[in-house]
C-alpha cells in the first residue's frame, strides 16, 4: 500500500461523525496493517463512560476507512478490541489487494458529502423504497436493525423520551456543562472550527444567539431554568424539529458489550451514507439512548429518570438496546455550517 493510498484511508476515517465533533480517533500505521485506537484525552468523559459514544464513532470511522479501501481495491481483515490490557485500543486492520474486490461501492462517494443537518423543517415522505434500503444498510452489520416508531402512540413515546433527555442536558449541571464546552463560541457565529462544536451548526436562530451564549455560564442557566428554560430548550431542540420532519428511526444494537457498540457505529454511518445518497439530511439524538443505558454519572436528582428513560426505550425496541435516533428528511437548503476537522497530522505519528 503506498502513502498516498494509506492517506486516502485516513481521510476517509476522519470525515466520520464523533459525539460533540470530539474527533476520538488514534492512528498508528505498522505496514499496511493499521491500529485504530481511541484518544484517551478525547473520550471517557462524562456521557462516554465506558466509551459508548467514542465506540460509535470508531465504528463510524472505521466503516468509512473500509468502504474508502474497498473502492480503491483494498479488503480488509478486521481484528477488533485486540488486546484485554488495552481499553483504548479498538481494532487492527489488515488490508490486502483482493482481485475478486470490484471496487464499486457507491457509498464510498457520499463520504465527503455527509454531514450533520440540524436545520428544519425537512420535507417528506421517505419513501418505502428508501426506508428499506436504509434498513437493510443497518442490518448489513451483523446484529444491527433499525426501529421505525410507526403508530402514533410509538412517535408519541420516541418523542417524549428524546425531548425529555435533551431537556436533562440543559437541567443537569454536570451535562450542562459537557454540553457547553464542545460549543466554540470563540469562532463567533459564522466560521468553522476544527474540533469541537461550532455555532454555525447548530441552527439556533439569530435573534436567540446573545441568550444561546449566555446560557453558557452554570449561574445563568440555572436563573432561567426557574423560568422553565430547559423545557422550552428542549422543546426547541428536539421536539419541535422531529414533530416537523418526515423521518425517525432507532438505531437498535444487540447490546451493551463494546463489539456491538461499535458494529453499532458502523452500521450508522452504512445507513447516514445510504441517507446522504438519498438526498437526505440526517441529525442524529444519542441522549436518550445513551443515558437510558445508566452508565452516565449525572447528579442523583436524575438518576431516577435515567432508569426511567432506559425502561421505556427498551419497551419501545425490545429486543436490544435503542442507542442513536435518526431525525431523517429532505433538506430545503443546503446547511450552510458545515463541521471541520483537525489535521490528519494529530490523528498519530505517520512514517
Ligand atoms: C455517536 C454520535 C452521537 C451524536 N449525537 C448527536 C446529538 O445528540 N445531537 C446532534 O445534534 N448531533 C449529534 N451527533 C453529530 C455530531 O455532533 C457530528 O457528527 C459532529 O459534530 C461532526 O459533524 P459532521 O457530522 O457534520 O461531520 C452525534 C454523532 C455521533 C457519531
Amino acid at each position: 500500500m503506498n502513502r498516498q493510498t494509506k492517506t486516502d484511508i485516513l481521510r476517509a476515517g476522519i470525515a466520520a461523525p464523533s459525539a460533540d465533533n470530539s474527533q476520538p480517533w488514534r492512528f498508528a500505521w505498522n505496514g499496511d496493517e493499521l491500529d485504530l485506537r481511541i484518544d484517551a484525552s478525547r473520550s471517557g468523559h462524562v456521557s462516554d463512560t465506558r466509551y459508548v459514544l467514542s465506540d460509535l464513532a470508531a465504528g463510524a470511522c472505521l466503516e468509512n476507512m473500509i468502504i474508502h479501501a474497498w473502492s480503491l481495491g483494498y479488503v480488509a481483515d478486521l481484528e477488533t478490541f485486540p488486546s484485554d490490557d488495552d481499553e483504548l485500543w479498538v481494532a487492527r486492520v489488515r488490508w490486502h489487494r483482493d482481485p475478486g474486490c470490484d471496487q464499486s461501492e457507491p457509498l464510498a462517494g457520499a463520504i465527503g458529502q455527509r454531514h450533520t443537518d440540524r436545520g428544519f423543517p425537512w420535507r417528506g415522505p421517505i419513501s418505502t423504497d428508501t426506508q428499506a434500503r436504509l434498513d437493510a444498510q443497518a442490518r448489513h452489520v451483523r446484529g444491527q436493525r433499525l426501529y421505525w416508531p410507526q403508530t402514533p402512540r410509538e412517535r408519541k413515546a420516541a418523542l417524549k423520551l428524546i425531548r425529555q433527555a435533551e431537556t436533562l442536558r440543559f437541567r443537569s449541571p454536570t451535562l450542562h456543562a459537557e454540553l457547553f464546552s464542545s460549543i466554540r463560541f470563540a469562532v463567533g457565529w459564522h466560521a468553522a472550527c476544527e474540533e469541537g462544536l461550532a455555532p454555525a451548526t447548530l441552527a439556533v436562530e439569530p435573534p436567540i444567539r446573545p441568550l444561546f451564549k449566555l446560557l453558557r455560564r452554570p449561574v445563568v442557566m440555572t436563573m432561567f431554568n426557574w423560568l422553565g428554560a430547559a423545557s422550552v430548550l428542549g422543546w426547541r431542540s428536539a421536539w419541535l424539529p422531529i414533530r416537523l420532519s418526515p423521518g425517525l428511526c432507532l438505531l437498535v444494537i444487540p447490546s451493551t458489550a463494546r463489539s456491538d457498540v461499535l458494529a453499532g457505529g458502523r452500521a450508522l454511518q452504512r445507513v447516514w451514507l445510504e441517507a446522504t445518497l438519498a438526498g437526505l439530511s440526517v441529525q442524529p439524538y444519542a441522549a436518550a439512548g445513551v443515558l437510558g443505558l445508566g452508565f452516565v454519572p449525572v447528579e442523583p436528582a436524575f438518576q431516577r429518570l435515567l432508569s426511567d428513560l432506559g425502561a421505556a426505550l427498551s419497551e419501545l425496541c425490545a429486543p436490544g438496546c435503542g442507542l442513536v435516533f435518526l431525525r431523517i428528511g429532505h433538506a430545503q437548503s443546503a446547511a450552510d455550517g458545515r463541521s471541520g476537522r483537525r489535521t490528519l497530522a494529530s490523528f498519530g505519528d505517520f512514517p
